[in-house]
C-alpha cells in the first residue's frame, strides 16, 4: 500500500508540475522509469540482509560449541608423560556415567605390562568400551584411580597422555579430504616416506594406489567412496603413524566381511607389534593368543586367564566359546549342505 501510494503521489506531483511548466514530460519520464529501476536493487539488498542474518545465527551457534569448556583439562602443574615404560594399572573400585543411575564399573583391579596384549571379552553391554575410554581419560572415576607408570591419570598433561595412547575402533573417523591428510591426521610433519611405510604395513598401499588420484584422492565425507575394510586399514595406518606406545583396539574388525577381516588382521597384527595392547573382540579366534583374557559382566571382570586357563576353567569364556564354536560349525554345516544339494 505504501508503494502503490508513493507511486501515486509521485504521478499526482510529476503531472502538476508538468502542468505548470516547471519539468518537462521527458524529465518526468526519465524520473519515473529510473525510480521503478531501483525497486530490483533494493528487494536484493532486503535478500542479502535476511541470509545474514540467517548466518549470524548458525554463526553464533558455531561459537556457541567452540566456546564450550571441557569438563576433563589437565591440571595447573600438570606431570609431562615421556614416553610410557612400566605399565598400567587400572584400580576402579565404581565408575557411573554423569546421569545414570546404575554404577557401569565395579571392582576392577587390572595391571597390564609393557608389552602385554590384554584382551576384554564379554557380552555386549558388559563395560569393555567404558573401560578403555577411561584410559584416554575420556571421563574421571568416581572412586579408585587409574596410573600409568604410577602417575595418575589427573596428574598428567592430557596432551602428554593422549599422545602414549592410539585407538582402533569399529566405526572409523575419516574426514572429507585427501587419504594422505587422513593418514597423517594429527601429524603433519610425517615425510612422505613414512606415509608409505604405514600405508604399505596397514595392507592399504594397494588400494590407495587404484584410486582415480592415490594418495590425493578425496574420500567422502566419512570416507563414503572406501569399503569397510578400506576405511578400517586407513585408520590402522593413522594409527602406525602416531606411533603411539599403547594401543586399544575396541571390536576393530567386527564389522567386516571375512575377506577383509584377513587383511585387516594381518595389519593390526604389525600394528601391534612392540606395543602395549588393550584389545576389544567379538570374535574369540582373533584374541586366543592374547597374554592374558578378561571375561567381563556386568561392568565387573570375572573371570581371567590365557585362553587354555579359561577353558580348562570351564565357565563363562568357555561358554561363549562354545557358542561361538557351534555358529561357527552351523554356518560350515550349512555351506555344505547347499554346496551338495
Ligand atoms: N555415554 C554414556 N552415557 C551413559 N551410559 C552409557 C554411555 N556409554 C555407554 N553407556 C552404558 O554403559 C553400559 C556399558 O556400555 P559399553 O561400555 O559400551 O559396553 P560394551 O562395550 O561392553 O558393549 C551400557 O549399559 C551402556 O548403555
Ligand atoms: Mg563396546
Amino acid at each position: 500500500m505504501i508503494g502503490a501510494a508513493a507511486g501515486a503521489t509521485i504521478v499526482a506531483h510529476g503531472g502538476y508540475l508538468i502542468i505548470h511548466g516547471q519539468i518537462t514530460a521527458g524529465d518526468f519520464t526519465s524520473f519515473i522509469l529510473s525510480f521503478f529501476m531501483l525497486n530490483d536493487p533494493i528487494k536484493k539488498l532486503n535478500g542479502f540482509n535476511l541470509r545474514l542474518q540467517e548466518g549470524a545465527a548458525s554463526i553464533r551457534r558455531i561459537f556457541e560449541i567452540m566456546d564450550t569448556e571441557a569438563e576433563i583439562v589437565s591440571p595447573p602443574n600438570a606431570v609431562k608423560l615421556q614416553r610410557f615404560e612400566k605399565g598400567i594399572d587400572l584400580k576402579i573400585d565404581r565408575f557411573q556415567y554423569p546421569l545414570a543411575e546404575e554404577p557401569i564399573l565395579q571392582n576392577i583391579d587390572l595391571h597390564v605390562d609393557r608389552g602385554e596384549v590384554v584382551a576384554l571379552v564379554g557380552s555386549s553391554g558388559s563395560g569393555k568400551t567404558t573401560m578403555v575410554n577411561l584410559l584416554p581419560r575420556f571421563h574421571d572415576i568416581d572412586k579408585g584411580a587409574i596410573r600409568i607408570d604410577d602417575y595418575d591419570l589427573r596428574e598428567l598433561d592430557l596432551h602428554s597422555l593422549r599422545s602414549q595412547i592410539a585407538v582402533v575402533t569399529q566405526e572409523t573417523i575419516l574426514f572429507n579430504d585427501s587419504i594422505a591428510n587422513n593418514i597423517t591426521y594429527g601429524h603433519p610433519e610425517c615425510s612422505q616416506e613414512r606415509m608409505i611405510d604405514a600405508a604399505m604395513a596397514a595392507n592399504a598401499h594397494q588400494f590407495i594406489l587404484q584410486q582415480p588420484r592415490g594418495y590425493d584422492t578425496l574420500i567422502g565425507e566419512k570416507g563414503a567412496k572406501l569399503s569397510g575394510g578400506q576405511r578400517q586399514r586407513l585408520s590402522i595406518a593413522r594409527a602406525l603413524v602416531k606411533d603411539a606406545p599403547i594401543l586399544i583396539l575396541d571390536e576393530a574388525t567386527s564389522a567386516l566381511d571375512s575377506e577383509s577381516e584377513i587383511e585387516v588382521q594381518q595389519a593390526i597384527e604389525r600394528l601391534m607389534q612392540n606395543r602395549t595392547t588393550i584389545v576389544i573382540a567379538h570374535r574369540l579366534s582373533t584374541i586366543r593368543h592374547a597374554h592374558r583374557i578378561c571375561v567381563m559382566e556386568k561392568g565387573q571382570i570375572i573371570e581371567m586367564g590365557s585362553h587354555d586357563e579359561l577353558l580348562a576353567l570351564g565357565g563363562r569364556y568357555e561358554q561363549l566359546h562354545q557358542m561361538q564354536f557351534r555358529a561357527h560349525f552351523a554356518d560350515y554345516a550349512g555351506a555344505a549342505k547347499i554346496a551338495t544339494s
